[in-house]
């Protein structure tokens, strides 16, 4: 097993735990919370670990590869870099880290319209590789010109979101005043002194701000009046009166995030989406909700062969991703992860997080006598 890692960091929550002490509380519970009790944040991980595969030992063995083709494009692996809002918050510069360690593993990274790095920045990271996530704008001309612009910075994949019609109830971000508006309390600055790499990479690239939308702010919005803003521009629930546009107008894969139904999964494949992602947004907005393993298997099994499945939403290693990929998924993506990793490791973070999650599945494969990703679910214990 060749360890092109830190090996001072081996998993995950090692990433997570030294994460905990480089960046200050609020920016940790923000990116660390589920919402309200986080029974959905713990069920995605634990149940997800329920999956059991089975080796077959004797079997002839060729070789394992990661390599994956996804919309007609060949990966380097199985999964990819979810959009993650307001990246800035947690390491300074983070999206830029993520695009480009993203890149030069040849895996998918995916940028929220709301984090700090701009469409077209993420284009130039990637050679126009990177996939861009939209929250649905309330005004047409607004929606049109966000797409022109992903459209003009080449982006081969847009991302529409159905699971936020309304902001999820996270407890800790209320009590941080990280809810919109947000607001710097003396609370807060006191955690950013305690925290020197954090502050001065901050000082250094100075206050993150929401990049791609900044062109349609204000100049000079406070906190209070950058809350009522994000509340007038985006409307979160989404419906085919607002997807069908879209469709006409993107030439590209277009790819529904957030499916947890059937039903939605059906719709989706009504209205001419290429993929979905089944995702619970990391438990962050129903916390009574399922554990995304659970419709997963249901619905790559019904509509695996009309639509490209993917999942995420509580895979925290090389053989959670094997679990979910034997359970039916095509191509898997974290949010977290990645981000444990930059917060923790700075700008060496993404590729240490990569690097991981690609030995570990290779390691995986490998026992399991798995040579394309494809063959997961052929080990799946039914
Ligand atoms: C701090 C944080 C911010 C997020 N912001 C967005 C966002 O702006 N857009 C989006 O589509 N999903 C967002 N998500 C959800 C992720 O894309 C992804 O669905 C989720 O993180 C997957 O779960 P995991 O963190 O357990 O891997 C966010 C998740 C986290 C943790």
């Amino acid at each position: 097993m060749a360890i092109k890692f830190d090996t001072r960091y081996p998993s995950i929550d090692d990433l997570r735990t030294r994460a905990q002490k480089k960046i200050p509380k609020f920016a940790f519970e923000y990116l660390d919370g589920g919402c309200n009790e986080d029974v959905n944040l713990i069920r995605n991980t634990s149940e997800l670990r329920d999956v059991q595969l089975k080796p077959n030992y004797l079997r002839a063995h060729h070789g394992s590869t990661l390599k994956t083709k996804l919309f007609g494009v060949e990966y380097d692996a199985p999964f990819g870099i979810a959009p993650v809002g307001l990246q800035g918050l947690m390491w300074p510069n983070a999206p830029e880290i993520l695009a480009k360690a993203a890149f030069e593993h040849n895996i998918p990274f995916i940028l929220s319209t709301v984090t700090t790095t701009s469409i077209e920045r993420a284009s130039e990271l990637t050679e126009g590789k990177a996939w861009f996530q939209l929250y649905h704008p309330t005004e047409n001309s607004l929606r049109d010109d966000i797409l022109k612009r992903a459209e003009a910075a080449e982006c081969p994949v847009l991302v529409i979101l159905c699971d936020v019609p309304t902001f999820g109830f996270r407890p800790r971000d209320i009590r941080n005043g990280l809810a919109m508006p947000p607001k710097m309390n003396i609370s807060n600055i006191l955690q950013a002194f305690g925290r020197p790499d954090w502050a001065l990479q901050t000082l250094k690239y100075g206050q993150p701000n929401f990049a791609t939308l900044k062109p349609y702010m204000p100049k000079g919005l406070d906190l209070k009046q950058l809350g009522k803003f994000m509340d007038q521009t985006f409307s979160g629930r989404l419906n085919e009166e607002k997807i069908k546009p879209i469709r006409d107008m993107w030439k590209g894969k277009l790819v529904l995030k957030g499916v947890a139904s059937e039903y939605d999964a059906e719709e989706a494949i009504r209205l001419g989406i290429d993929g979905i992602i089944v995702s619970n947004h990391g438990g962050r907005q129903l916390d009574a909700g399922e554990s995304t393993i659970k419709p997963l298997t249901t619905i790559a099994e019904k509509y695996g062969d009309q639509i490209e499945v993917m999942m995420d939403s509580g895979i925290r290693s090389g053989p959670d991703v094997a679990r979910a990929m034997a359970s039916g998924a095509k191509f898997t993506f974290m949010g977290r992860s990645f981000m444990y990793g930059v917060s923790a490791l700075g700008k060496k973070g993404g590729d240490h997080t990569i690097s991981l999650l690609k030995t570990e599945l290779q390691q995986v494969m490998e026992q399991l006598c798995c040579e394309k990703t494809t063959d997961f679910p052929y080990h799946l214990v039914r």
